[in-house]
């Protein structure tokens, strides 16, 4: 039951015809092996099908999907791959399902980290590390064998930056610029916000960047953020609320999804984990940048290095994801950074 199970969905010669029929170059000829793990979860659900439809390495790339989750939980994932085959989705050239993330690892391309236990109503992300941390050493080991050596990791499960911190802790074969930790949610959150409050389209929002660690002490900055090309300050003139309701949202919205539903966000996160593999993959428009949490050796702005930090962030596509240089970061804003980067460094001390 446990061992590792392929379900084929297409015959031989039916992926012979994609090949001829799209003109990959060599690169992208391959099936892209992907890991989602917690793939019974309720992220999971709302992630998997949007994967293997195409949605986020595009309707050229022919995908296979390698699904962790726990023995506990493999009877209710089998039903999920009954569900993905019953969508015959063309570009779905397989799954495999595994509790052993070192058979399921082996040479993969991307891992969504998602399998993690999440909180409930009053606590903070941070409590969840006693319980996960042991999740993604093993699942750090693992990637470290097994993974192909230029694979890419992103992190969602919670305490997401010191869980990615922990995986790559345990992944020393693997260059650190190879992982990710989700802050878009949060991004999008500060984006869905400001929209509203300017009677703009979301669209019209960029250089939304959110600093730190993905908790309360999270820092959107609306500082570098743009509204229709204008500051976010000459489009909003309520200063107050910018300071205090917009943060403050932002940093607790988590937590309100949580009281609101009695379970934490799940399509919305979802659905920015596509938009940050999307990010990470595609080169960024001119001028604009996004959220990423990213090891922080080397970054421009004096944050304490070995953390995984959430910094404005630009892709070169493929993954070459850089931090955004040169940004003057106004002293209120530098003080609530501090917060959060002392946040991640005591997640990181509690570790030992
Ligand atoms: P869920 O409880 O619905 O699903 C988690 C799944 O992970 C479960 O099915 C569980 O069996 C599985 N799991 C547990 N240990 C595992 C292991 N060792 N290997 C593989 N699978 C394992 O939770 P969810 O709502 O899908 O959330 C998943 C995680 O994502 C939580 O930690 C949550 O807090 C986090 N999250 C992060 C963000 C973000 O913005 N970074 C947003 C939303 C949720
Ligand atoms: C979120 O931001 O919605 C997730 O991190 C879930 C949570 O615990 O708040």
């Amino acid at each position: 039951m446990h061992a590792i199970h392929y379900t084929e969905f297409c015959k031989e010669e039916q992926f012979e015809l994609t090949k001829t029929q799209k003109n990959y170059d060599s690169k992208t000829m391959g099936i892209k092996k992907i890991v989602v793990t917690g793939g019974a979860g309720q992220i999971a659900y709302n992630l998997l099908f949007r994967i293997a439809s195409g949605e986020m390495l595009g309707k050229d790339q022919p995908i296979e999907l390698r699904i962790l989750e726990i023995p506990e939980m493999m009877q209710s994932l089998e039903g999920v791959v009954m569900e993905l085959e019953d969508c015959a989705y063309p570009l779905l050239k397989g799954v495999q399902i595994s509790s052993n993330p070192f058979e399921l690892f082996e040479d993969i391309d991307l891992a969504l980290l998602v399998g993690a236990w999440p909180r409930g109503p009053g606590m903070e992300r941070k409590d969840l590390l006693a319980a996960n941390a042991k999740i993604f050493i093993e699942q750090g080991k693992a990637l470290n064998e097994k993974a192909s050596s230029n694979a890419l990791v992103f992190v969602v499960g919670n305490p997401c930056n010191t869980n990615a911190l922990i995986a790559l802790h345990h992944a020393p074969k693997m260059d650190p610029k190879q992982f990710f930790c989700m802050t878009k949610l949060d991004e999008n959150r500060a984006k869905a916000m400001l929209a509203k409050k300017a009677g703009a389209s979301v669209d019209e929002v960029t250089r939304m960047a959110i600093w730190g660690n993905h908790s309360t002490t999270q820092v959107p900055d609306y500082f570098h953020a743009q509204i229709r090309k204008k500051t976010v300050t000459e489009v909003i003139s309520d200063r107050k609320w910018l300071e205090h309701e917009f943060i403050e949202s932002v940093q607790k919205r988590g937590a309100v999804v949580i009281k609101a539903r009695g379970k934490s966000s799940a399509a919305s996160a979802a659905n920015a984990a596509l938009d940050s593999i999307r990010s990470i993959m595609e080169p960024t428009a001119e001028g604009d940048f996004f959220a990423m949490g990213v090891y922080s050796n080397g970054n421009p702005y004096q944050i304490q290095e070995d953390l995984m930090f959430s910094f404005p962030c630009r892709s070169k596509g493929k993954g070459k994801v850089e931090i955004v240089k040169g940004l003057e970061i106004d002293p209120f804003l530098r003080k609530m950074i501090m917060l959060s980067e002392k946040e991640l460094i005591e997640e990181r001390l509690s570790l030992v």
